[in-house]
C-alpha cells in the first residue's frame, strides 16, 4: 500500500471554515498588499518565535537573499566573503549566497542528525568566512548552543534558514531567535503553510528589520524615495490572514506531525529507518 506524504487538502480542510471566512473578509475589504493582516501577523509570529521584529516577505529564498542582501548594505558584508552553510541544505539556502555574490562553503553534517556538525564548521573557517548560514533540516534544529558560541568567539554573524522547522525549540528558545537574523519559508507543504508562496524574516536587530521591509519594497521606505536597489517582494494579505488563522493551530500540526513520524519509526522496521523519539 502506498502511504500519501502530505495531503494538503486534508491539513486545509481542518482550517476550512475560518479560512473562507478570512478569505472573504479580505475580498471584501478591498486592501491586498501591506495592510491590517499583515502587520498583525508579523507581530504575533515575532510572539511566536520570541523576538523583537518580523518582515513579511513573498517566499522563503527571497527571505534568505534579503537578510544577506541587508548584511551588504549595512556593511556587515562584501561580495567574496565565505558563507559557511551545509552541504545537504536545499538548494534554496545556497542559491541565496551566490545571488548575493557571496561564496558558499559547504560543509558535511552530523551523521547523526544530518545537520550541520560544530566540528566540521569549526575546521572550515577562514580568514575570509564571515558567517554561519545554520539550515534546520527536517524539522530538527541545528545545535544552535555550540553555533552560537563559536559565531561569538570567531565574530561571525549567524544566521538561520527556518524554513523546515517553524516552533523547534532548545531549552524552549526557538528556531529564529537565535541567530542575527533568520528566514522563514511558508510554503503550501511546510508546517506553517500558506495557500500559495509565502516567507518572512525575524530578528532581534531593528536596522536589519527595516533594511529587509525596505529592500522588499522597491528599496523604498516613502512613496518615489529609492533609497536601496530593491526588488518587489511582499507578503501578501491573503497570505497572512491564512497563516493567522494556521499559526494559533501550529502546536497541534506539530505534534501531529510528530506522531507521524513515531508510528513509522515504531512500525518500519529497517535498519536504516533511524531518528529521535519525541
Ligand atoms: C531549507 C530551505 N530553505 C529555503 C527554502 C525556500 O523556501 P521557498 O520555497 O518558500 O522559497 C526551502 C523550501 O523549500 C527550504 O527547505
Amino acid at each position: 500500500m502506498q502511504i500519501p506524504f502530505l495531503n494538503l487538502k486534508e491539513v486545509n480542510s481542518q482550517y476550512r471554515k475560518e479560512l473562507i471566512q478570512v478569505l472573504t473578509e479580505v475580498v471584501d475589504s478591498g486592501w491586498y498588499i501591506k495592510s491590517n493582516h499583515v502587520e498583525s501577523f508579523e507581530k504575533e509570529f515575532a510572539d511566536y518565535c520570541g523576538t523583537k521584529h518580523c518582515v513579511g516577505v513573498g517566499n522563503g529564498l527571497d527571505a534568505l537573499i534579503l537578510i544577506l542582501r541587508a548584511y551588504i548594505e549595512l556593511g556587515k558584508l562584501k561580495q567574496g566573503d565565505e558563507i559557511i552553510v551545509p552541504a545537504n541544505t536545499y538548494i534554496a539556502t545556497i542559491l541565496s549566497i551566490t545571488e548575493n555574490e557571496l561564496k558558499p562553503v559547504l560543509v558535511e553534517p552530523d551523521e547523526g542528525t544530518y545537520n550541520l556538525s560544530p566540528d566540521l564548521v569549526c575546521k572550515a573557517i577562514s580568514s575570509r568566512t564571515k558567517a554561519i548560514l545554520a539550515v534546520h533540516l527536517y524539522g530538527r534544529i541545528a545545535d544552535m548552543t555550540k553555533f552560537e558560541s563559536i559565531a561569538a568567539e570567531k565574530d561571525l554573524l549567524l544566521i538561520e534558514d527556518c524554513a523546515q522547522a517553524h516552533g523547534a525549540s532548545i531549552n524552549g528558545k526557538k528556531t529564529g531567535n537565535w541567530g542575527s537574523a533568520s528566514a522563514f519559508s511558508f510554503y503550501p507543504g511546510k508546517v506553517l503553510g500558506a495557500l500559495g508562496d509565502a516567507g518572512c524574516i525575524t530578528t532581534n536587530n531593528e536596522d536589519l528589520a527595516n533594511a529587509v521591509r525596505i529592500l522588499g519594497n522597491y528599496g523604498s521606505s516613502e512613496k518615489y524615495k529609492n533609497i536601496y536597489k530593491g526588488v518587489n517582494s511582499r507578503l501578501d494579505e491573503i497570505h497572512a490572514a491564512c497563516l493567522r488563522i494556521k499559526l494559533k493551530y501550529l502546536e497541534e500540526e506539530i505534534e501531529l506531525r510528530r506522531s507521524v513520524a513515531r508510528t513509522y519509526l515504531k512500525e518500519i522496521i529497517n535498519k536504516k529507518v533511524k531518528g529521535t523519539r519525541h
